[in-house]
């Protein structure tokens, strides 16, 4: 069968490397794709951002299914469009996606389920953002509503903080856009946990779990990025934890959602804190998680192909998940100035003698492929990852990697798993 891809980060390499390892996948396309994944499928040019041009690569290729990586298209309504003409797609419809695209209609459907989360208030205008502060303590959260790629939200330790990222919301001095609704949510202690299920609409199929390093600095200081390093182990989430999990957030989300006639097909990527109350929703994501599904698919042991299809044709509670015990790591390398601005162009070497580290795969997330030579052409360049018997020996197999790879101004943390390996 042939399958399309929608995106070009890591996150799609990942995908397109174990969509590759099914038998029964003749033709890959990615679209845009980058450097790197042009070794896993067949690029071909478009714009992530512009419905149009997605619908006319899928016009083009008549993919037998087509996978849907990153947000952007999901808010634009292209699996709408897909169903609207018959095309099989993974991913969820502009509404079911709407658990991600706005934080305050993701956090009243929480409530409206009963599915735990922090006490919010969704303000409309600057006074009442700044009314609703002093309902509660500090440090507090200020988001913003709507998609904003990882800027829209701000931990506010002092009072005067929430007020200048509240001004800053609705001004539009923060996102470079104005937002009409902004939400102030009590802060959340704890270890957060990447915890994403597939879905048919009905069932929920736990994927392993992850942990993210949001933070760009080693010891999670400096400004928050997309992602910049994930683990994976068994022993992160204790077998009875993962299905209160289940039991108590995924399924009735997936649940809800059915029960409110949007019925969730996709990935649900639910972003949780573990607190003293017990796990807590900080998100809602409509998608595969970036890094998180370099490390979770480095595990799968079974046809992912397969599951997706399973979700598309409403059979999922019929799929069987194999995973590979022991632990997987990612390190991302990046360019100096991420997540601001930063250099593109750069030469990439070493990448081979990396590639031969022992359970080691590369994904690209932002590189392109000129006369033989990568380069680098986005703030997150690369994901390193590696699996291992455990922790401390993915993370030793990545770092061997990572160690062999240069470009002028690359970045990594050096202390990914750190809490992990603290415990
Ligand atoms: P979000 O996009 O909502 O996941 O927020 C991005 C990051 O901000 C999360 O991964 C957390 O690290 C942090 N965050 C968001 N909401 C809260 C909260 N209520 N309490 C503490 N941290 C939060
Ligand atoms: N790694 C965080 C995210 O994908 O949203």
């Amino acid at each position: 069968m042939k399958v399309l891809v929608i995106g070009g980060g890591g996150r799609e390499h990942a995908l397109c490397a174990a969509i590759r390892r099914s038998s029964r996948v003749r033709d890959l396309v990615c679209a845009p794709g980058n450097g790197g994944i042009a070794s896993a499928a067949r690029c071909v040019p478009a714009s992530q951002k512009d419905l149009g041009d997605l619908l006319r690569v899928v016009n083009e290729e008549q993919p037998d299914l087509t996978v849907v990586g990153p947000e952007v298209p999901l808010a634009l309504g292209l699996v709408d469009e897909m169903k609207r003409r018959g095309l099989p797609v993974f991913g969820p419809t502009r509404e079911a996606a709407m658990l991600e695209t706005s934080k305050a209609w993701a956090r009243r459907f929480m409530q409206r389920h009963h599915i735990p989360a922090p006490n919010y208030a969704v303000c409309s205008s600057r006074q009442e953002a700044l009314s609703a502060l002093d309902l509660f303590h500090c440090p507090v959260v200020v988001k913003a509503d709507g998609l904003a790629a990882g800027k829209g939200v701000v931990i506010c330790e002092r009072r005067q903080d929430a007020e200048q990222a509240i001004a800053g919301l609705f001004s539009g001095q923060l996102l470079g856009f104005a937002e009409t609704s902004v939400i102030v949510e009590e802060h959340l202690a704890g270890e957060e946990l990447s915890f994403l299920v597939l879905s048919d609409g009905k069932h929920a199929t736990p994927l392993v779990p992850a942990q993210d390093h949001k933070r760009l600095g080693e010891g999670d200081t400096g400004p928050n990025t997309g992602g910049m390093g994930v683990y994976s182990t068994d022993s992160m989430l204790d077998p009875k934890m993962r299905d209160w999990i289940l039991h108590h957030i995924a399924q009735p989300a997936i649940d809800g959602m059915a029960a409110e006639e949007t019925p969730f097909v996709g990935v649900l990527y639910c972003g949780l804190m573990m607190t003293a109350r017990g796990p807590m929703v900080l998100e809602f994501n409509a998608r595969f998680g970036d890094p998180e599904t370099q490390a979770i698919l480095v595990r799968l042991d079974s046809d992912l192909l397969e599951a997706l299809e399973a979700c598309v044709e409403g059979r999922l509670s019929d799929t069987e998940f194999r995973w590979k015990p022991g632990a997987s790591a990612c390190v991302v390398a990046a360019s100096e100035g991420y997540p601001g601005n930063y250099t593109a162009g750069r030469l990439i070497t070493g990448l081979e003698a990396a590639a031969e580290v022992p359970n080691v795969q590369i994904f690209h997330a932002g590189t392109t492929l000129d006369d033989g030579q990568y380069r680098t052409s986005g703030g997150r360049v690369l994901g390193v990852t590696a699996t291992g018997p455990d922790l401390r020996a993915a993370l030793a197999s990545a770092y061997e990697a990572i160690g062999r790879i240069h470009f002028e101004g690359m970045i990594y943390r050096r202390d990914i798993g750190h809490r992990a390996l603290r415990r």
